[in-house]
């Protein structure tokens, strides 16, 4: 079949054979976000009720808080966002990806690395560097991971009949293969034993992998999928094709060295400090120029967006990273950070970034991709639709507690307050977040149902519109 003009060929039972790595991605995805918030259910229960699950050693937080981080981040978004990929990219490029098997091994091992990764997370075995805990076994995997995917694009590129690259595949390439990159320096590999360096330079290397965890990983993701469903939905092509291509390299020349706004208050040198607050306020020009240009893509067609469930998704993450990245800069000077820093505020930052803006334009792109990928509509777009108000309120709830908490922490420990004293001010708002957590479940239970009922057992029979 390949070489087939495969876009015109679209009936189920074609599509059963293709499209076998986006279907992977999004089960991938559904499985491990219901996985995902059942352990942050468990750390924000800890938080709430620090003996209510006993001693046992695989249920400490701090054991479980990285399950929940690397989870949410690596089987979650990740996947999620690129299970979409693999469906636009070859769309895009009008082929077929080169090759669905290497796609399905990769998503293979994937699995066996999160896997591993609870595993031996739960059983104390960690590096212990926030985001790289994954022991040096585990990194080679990851490493190989992103190579596969890499050498899988690249060749679906090169046999592609289109010759325009749209921006989304210049995002794509470019997150899949910094990933691998930034994954490999940052996680000290060539140091097997401890997959660290020692002192600052070690804080700095972190950080600089932490946060293009966010930059390189997450976010190139997230715009491509945007950038793909948002003028697909609309029916009319991107505002500025001239203005995609100065997002990009404004996101890459930005976003790829301001790790160290996560260390201003360590002895980290000033001139890294600078320069990570300079360009981290420079940031705005990447994230408007994207913005602006989906948003006047957007221009009166609301009303289309509004109708599709999957684009109402993507859109409403849209906004969100509009609300993060105003947030970001802010709280990357150090007078903002006396207050900030340390505390819940970062927290409410981490989870209105990584769920309200990728996790939704993830989830937007998985439902957007399924009645392609299947021939048949999704199994309920009102279950979709409830997914949709179960976590965006739910996040909106957790993100606005969190802040509240994070603002009383950070004035009691500037004006000197004991920490005993403060813990109990913010004991209902950790509450609420466990209440607004068990919102943020409940969505992602139903979307895994609805994801595994769409892709597996739809009796819906008509053809997508
Ligand atoms: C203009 C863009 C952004 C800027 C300038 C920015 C800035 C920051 C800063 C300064 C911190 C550290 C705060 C502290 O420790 O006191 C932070 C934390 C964080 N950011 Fe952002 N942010 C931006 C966008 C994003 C996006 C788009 C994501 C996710 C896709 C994200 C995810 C996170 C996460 C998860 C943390 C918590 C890290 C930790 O564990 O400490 N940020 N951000
Ligand atoms: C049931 C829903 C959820 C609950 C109850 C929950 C709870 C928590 C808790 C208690 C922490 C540790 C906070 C601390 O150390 O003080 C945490 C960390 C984190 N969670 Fe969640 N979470 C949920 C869903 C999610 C989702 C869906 C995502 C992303 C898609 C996410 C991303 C993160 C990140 C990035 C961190 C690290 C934050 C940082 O260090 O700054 N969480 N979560």
């Amino acid at each position: 079949m390949k070489g087939d003009s495969i876009l015109e060929v679209s009936s189920p039972e074609f599509l059963v054979q293709r499209y076998r790595t986006a279907k992977g991605f999004c089960l991938t995805s559904a499985f491990w976000f219901v996985v995902a918030t059942l352990i942050g259910l468990a750390i924000a229960i800890e938080l709430v009720a620090p003996d209510l699950l006993g001693n046992i050693s695989w249920l400490v937080f701090g054991r479980i808080r990285p399950i929940h981080t690397n989870l949410v981040l690596f089987g979650f978004v990740t996947s999620g966002l690129l299970g979409a990929a693999f469906y636009f990219l070859p769309v895009l490029l009008r082929t077929e990806i080169y090759s669905e098997r290497l796609g399905l091994a990769a998503i293979g091992l994937w699995n066996i690395i999160l896997m591993s990764g609870v595993v031996t997370l739960a059983t104390g075995h960690t590096q212990a560097r926030e985001y790289a805990e994954l022991i040096w076994p585990i990194d080679i995997l990851v490493v190989i991971f992103f190579t596969l995917l890499f050498y899988n694009l690249m060749m679906t590129v090169k046999q592609r009949k289109e010759p325009l690259l749209y921006v989304s595949i210049w995002y794509v390439l470019a997150s899949v293969i910094l990933t691998g990159i930034v994954y490999f320096v940052g996680n000290v590999i060539w140091v097997p034993w401890t997959g660290a360096i020692t002192g600052m330079p070690d804080a700095i290397t972190l950080w600089w992998y932490g946060h293009n965890i966010f930059g390189v990983l997450l976010t190139p993701l997230a715009i491509a999928t945007a950038y793909y469903v948002i003028p697909k939905t609309c029916g009319s092509p991107l505002y500025s094709h001239t203005l995609s291509l100065v997002g990009f390299w404004a996101l890459m020349l930005l976003y790829t060295h301001i790790g160290t706004h996560h260390l201003l208050q360590t002895p980290a040198p000033t001139w890294l400090k600078v320069i990570a607050i300079v360009d981290s306020i420079g940031m705005i020009i990447p994230v408007a120029v994207v913005l602006i240009n989906l948003w006047y893509t957007v221009a009166g067609k609301l009303g289309e967006i509004h109708n599709d469930v999957a684009a109402k998704f993507v859109f409403t993450g849209t906004i969100l990273y509009l609300i993060v990245c105003i947030q970001g800069p802010i709280q990357s000077l150090p007078q903002v950070q006396r207050v900030t820093h340390y505390n819940n505020w970062v927290i409410s930052h981490a989870h209105l970034a990584v769920l309200g803006f990728s996790g939704l334009i993830a989830l937007g792109g998985i439902y957007y991709i399924l009645p392609k990928i299947t021939g048949k509509p999704l199994y309920s777009k009102f279950l979709a639709d409830v997914q949709y108000w179960l976590v965006l309120l739910g996040v909106l709830a957790f993100s606005a507690s969190l802040t509240i908490a994070g603002l009383i922490q950070g004035n009691g420990w500037l004006n000197g307050e004991t920490v005993y004293k403060v813990l109990p001010q913010i004991h209902i708002y950790n509450v609420i977040r466990g209440g607004t957590g068990i919102v943020i479940f409940s969505g992602a239970v139903i979307g895994f149902y609805n994801i595994f009922r769409s892709l597996f057992f739809n009796c819906v029979k008509e053809e997508p519109s």
